[in-house]
């Protein structure tokens, strides 16, 4: 089913237990497709797990789950998203190429087509110049760019992001932002990008907002700015958690 006005993902009563404790309480979201939506909160509030959920790599997942008309985890699913994980995945021993070159196959990618979709994908993060260089002797920066092609790889529908601009200077992140936007733009891609940082919560075209478990908000910035009568969404979301707080305080 490739139903594209259903969202991107869907979530209704979501809940993760990790370690003996519910991690993700409930949690009730939509992501509408073709929109950079980011995930922002704090350390710990559930962000990863709510990503690998969304990819099928969560174990101990309850409620409702869809993702591009499917249940979350189906074998349908598999060529049609890219996950990039907070911990980089790459194979140090092999240079920048090899490694798409390596993950393009994996992912089916025709041999004939390979090379250039692999050139394509370097361009687009910006890697062009490293082509040829062993990822072992890569920045860290650049290495976490090696993942985010590989992420890319395959032209998928739904681009899962987990913290993929932490660590780059602000030029890079700003290239990678514009990216994000093409990708959506250009590609009708939907990307979930997750950070802890407010600054660039403002480069989102939605935003949901986390806290210990559960989805204080969701909207675009300007909505959450005017809801909570703030200038900011680092105020906004501080305005959340304290009204979260008293309502919750009996
Ligand atoms: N393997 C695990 N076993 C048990 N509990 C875990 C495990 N991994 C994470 N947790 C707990 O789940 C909660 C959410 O963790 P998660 O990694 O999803 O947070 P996060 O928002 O991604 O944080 P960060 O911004 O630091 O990446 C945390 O309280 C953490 O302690
Ligand atoms: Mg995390």
């Amino acid at each position: 089913m490739n139903d594209t006005s259903r969202p991107a993902v869907l979530a209704h009563r979501l809940g993760v237990v990790r370690g003996g404790a519910p991690v993700l309480k409930e949690l009730e979201f939509s992501v509408p497709r073709g929109t950079v939506t980011g995930l922002l909160g704090p350390s710990g509030c559930g962000k990863t797990t709510l990503m690998r959920a969304v990819v099928g790599a969560q174990a101990r997942v309850t409620g409702r789950l869809e993702v591009l008309g499917e249940r979350a985890g189906s074998a349908a699913l598999r060529h049609r998203l890219g996950y990039l994980t907070q911990a980089p995945s790459v194979y140090l021993d092999l240079t920048t190429t090899q490694n798409l070159d390596y993950w393009a196959a994996v992912l089916g990618v025709g041999r004939a087509d390979r090379s250039e979709h692999v050139r394509s994908v370097l361009a687009d993060v910006d890697l062009t110049e490293h082509a040829g260089a062993l990822a072992g002797r890569l920045s860290s920066g650049q290495r976490a760019r090696v993942s985010l092609a590989v992420a890319l790889l395959g032209a998928p529908e739904l681009l899962v992001l987990d913290e993929p601009t932490v660590g780059l200077d602000p030029v890079l992140r700003r290239s990678l932002w514009d990216l994000f936007h093409r990708l959506a733009a250009e590609r009708g891609a939907t990307l979930l990008i997750s950070s802890h940082v407010m600054d660039e919560a403002d480069r989102c075209d939605r935003l949901m907002l986390m806290r210990e478990g559960r989805v204080l908000a969701e909207g675009t910035p300007g909505e959450l700015r005017a809801r909570t009568g703030t200038d900011s969404v680092e105020h906004a979301f501080l305005h959340l958690v304290e009204a979260d707080r008293r309502a919750r305080t009996p």
